[in-house]
């Protein structure tokens, strides 16, 4: 999808969701809990002496949890109001950050200022040298030797891709074009990146897909019992038993791929 139809979408799609963005500041959803994992295991040196920006930062809720435990923490989206949303929050519940409304194509923030430079949900919408080039973006503005986390939907998630495959036929499915990743190891080799390590996460992130895909929105009653059986027994089950979500990831595919990418040392920008 070119870049000012990733802008449109989002546009309209923060037009309808914008008023409905709240923090859970204990960090309880599973995405939440998977970026806290992967950094608890990723960190050279404690966050509160690491500057971190969010690109694409969307609901900005993990940068939320980030930006208690942060030296700094800044939040980049192309759309205002949302970044307008974001920065009313942070100061409704006392959090530092700062707000900078940009294109993660062309962002305007001077290299190498942060060192660790994150999104999820971003990457996707792009493909092809859009992808690599809001790939390159991040990596300009990470410090040589930081860290750079992406977050997409992965293609072996086959919940997950029935699901949207469905709605995209029915003309309900209201993300744009999105194209899930096998991989950024093509993307990061051409960047002069060093993926580090790659792997899926969140097999129960596929549940709201799944439903989409049956359509359960329809029958009210399945809903209903569906709801209460997956959100909540089968949620509160996985976010504890994070083994068992482990295995359901390994046989039958996880929602997120998971992407840890280093900017070499020696790189000069
Ligand atoms: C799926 S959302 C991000 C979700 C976010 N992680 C969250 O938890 O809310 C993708 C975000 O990327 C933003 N976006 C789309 N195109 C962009 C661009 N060219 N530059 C910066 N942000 C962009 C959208 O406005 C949207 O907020």
């Amino acid at each position: 999808m070119s870049k000012n139809r990733v802008e449109t979408t989002w546009r309209e799609y923060w037009k309808d969701n914008v008023d409905a963005i709240k923090y859970d500041v204990k960090g309880a959803d599973l995405s939440s809990l998977i970026f806290e994992e992967t950094l608890n295991n990723l960190l050279h040196k404690p966050l509160d002496r690491q500057s971190v920006i969010e690109c694409g930062s969307g609901s900005g809720r993990i940068s939320a949890l980030v930006a208690g435990k942060a030296k700094d923490t800044m939040l980049l989206d192309i759309v205002e109001p949302v970044v307008a949303k974001c920065k009313r929050l942070f100061k409704e519940y006392n959090l530092k950050g700062k707000f900078i409304v940009g294109d993660i194509l062309n962002m305007p923030i001077k290299n190498n200022m942060f060192d660790l430079v994150w999104n999820s949900g971003v990457l996707e919408h792009f493909i092809g040298s859009e992808r690599q080039t809001a790939l390159e973006n991040m990596k300009r503005v990470c410090v040589p030797g930081g860290l750079m986390l992406i977050f997409t939907p992965s293609r072996k998630a086959l919940f997950y891709r029935f699901g949207k495959w469905v709605m995209e036929k029915r003309g309900c499915w209201p993300y744009g074009d999105e194209y899930p990743v096998d991989t950024l190891y093509g993307e990061c080799k051409k960047a002069g990146l060093v993926l580090r390590k790659e792997y899926q996460k969140g097999f129960i992130h596929q549940e709201s897909y799944l439903r989409g895909g049956l359509m359960l929105d329809k029958i009210s009653f399945i809903n209903a019992l569906v709801m209460l059986f997956s959100l909540r027994i089968i949620q509160p089950l996985l976010l504890r038993l994070r083994w068992l979500d482990e295995i359901l990831t390994r046989v039958f595919g996880g929602y997120l791929l998971v992407s840890v990418i280093s900017k070499p040392s020696d790189a000069t920008k």
